[in-house]
């Protein structure tokens, strides 16, 4: 079983990764939490003290090799705004379902919490543009699409089965 979760920071991936893995008992993984580990440092060290073009390059690099095992994978946000990680993506094969909402419903999400170093920088405007910005990508890119807002993860698990 192989699964690709695409989506704006704050649209559920990692919950929804997990939901999925465990319906389908395979492995998931979640692109942010696979970096932190292999670099022993938390996202936002990573952008502070390497940069945002290099975390881009970790996230290829980690994509390269989860691709070619089994699960469901969680990536982040900003993987389509790197043109070789978009290829890769595409090249892929892999049914890629994109999480999508409102970019409010997005912000209430994400602005509870400072894990993510693009919402303390950009704030509520600032990554409105982003959202918009980004979300021809993930349509470009996306076999399917999930709309999340009023839905719960079962309803969502639901969705994805009933495209499989
Ligand atoms: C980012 C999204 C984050 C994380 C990093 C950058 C982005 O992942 O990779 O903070 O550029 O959109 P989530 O989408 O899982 O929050």
């Amino acid at each position: 079983m192989q699964l690709i979760l695409i989506g704006f920071m704050g649209s559920g991936k990692t919950t929804i990764a997990r939901k999925v893995a465990h319906h389908y008992h395979c492995d998931w993984i979640d692109l942010d939490r696979y970096i932190m580990q292999e670099q022993q440092m938390t996202i936002n060290e990573i952008f502070a003290e390497k940069g945002q073009a290099a975390f881009r390059q970790m996230e290829f690099e980690a994509l390269q090799t989860l691709i070619q095992h089994d699960g469901i994978i969680a990536t982040g946000g900003g993987v389509v705004d790197d043109a070789q990680t978009r290829h890769l993506l595409e090249q892929s094969h892999i049914p890629i379902f994109f999480l999508n909402g409102s970019y409010e419903a997005h912000w209430r999400r994400v602005s509870r919490n400072d894990r993510r170093p693009l919402v303390n920088q950009l704030g509520h405007d600032g990554l409105r543009e982003l959202y918009h910005k980004r979300r021809p990508k993930y349509y470009r890119l996306a076999d399917y699409t999930i709309f999340f807002q009023h839905k719960t993860p079962n309803m969502m698990l639901a969705e994805i089965d009933t495209q499989l």
